[in-house]
């Protein structure tokens, strides 16, 4: 096995191992409402679930880095969100993962991302951030907590107050999500990504104390 230690290690050569080695990763197209109005959307991998009362969410936003466009600014979204304190997280799967990728490239602020890539916007109802009528879930959103952990990266941590399904992805009456329905897109370490077609259902087995022997 090869071993690597961190301690001498270029930021850069850093995120290609630990962005390589955390896959699949869940994809959140996150809309955000800048100053004057227009809805922007981009999405962002370093995204999962942190609990459920409160439910809470987590989503790590880079800053700018030197050999982008805007170099040291905080990202439109991060602005966005601290600024109104709420946003949506739009989940992705196979009928939006190319237009959702398309809305990570730089576009200028002047321009609505779900605009130029064909995403549909449609109204929340608990905030006053549009959703993506396309995507399949759409968490609306609170901010919760930012923590700026570092000179370059700021943690984003989001409340959700309600949620919206598409037809289908709900059983309404047990208030269960049709995971067999439902089919994220995963992102693997650079330009790589992963359908959920493929399933499997694995049961943790739980034991008997007294006897150690596993429970029919
Ligand atoms: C699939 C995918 C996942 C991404 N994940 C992240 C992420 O977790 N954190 C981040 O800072 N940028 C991430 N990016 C890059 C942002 O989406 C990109 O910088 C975007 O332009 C930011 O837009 P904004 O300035 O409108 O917020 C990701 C890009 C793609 C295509």
């Amino acid at each position: 096995m090869a071993h690597v230690s961190m301690s001498h290690l270029t930021r850069m050569q850093k995120y290609w191992l630990v962005t390589g080695s955390v896959g699949p990763r869940p994809i959140a197209l996150v809309t955000s409402l800048a100053q004057d109005g227009l809805c922007n959307a981009a999405p962002f991998s370093a995204f999962n679930y942190m609990g459920e009362d409160p439910p809470l969410f987590a989503i790590a936003v880079d800053h700018y880095g030197e050999e982008s466009h805007r170099p040291g600014e905080r990202k439109d979204t991060l602005c966005n969100i601290v600024e109104h304190g709420e946003f949506v997280v739009n989940m992705v799967d196979e009928t939006i993962v190319e237009r959702a990728i398309l809305c990570g490239s730089d576009f200028p602020a002047h321009i609505s991302e779900p605009e130029a890539v064909g995403l549909e916007l449609t109204s929340s109802t608990t905030v006053k951030v549009p959703r993506i009528a396309e995507a399949p879930i759409a968490w609306e959103c609170k901010l919760f907590k930012v923590l700026d952990f570092s000179a370059q990266r700021s943690i984003v941590f989001g409340e959700i107050a309600a949620m919206y399904f598409r037809e289908g992805l709900l059983d309404e009456e047990r208030l269960r999500v049709r995971v067999d329905e439902f089919q994220p897109y995963g992102r693997l370490g650079g330009p790589n990504y992963c359908r959920t077609t493929d399933r499997v259902t694995l049961k943790v087995p739980t034991y008997l104390a007294s006897t150690g022997v596993p429970r029919e």
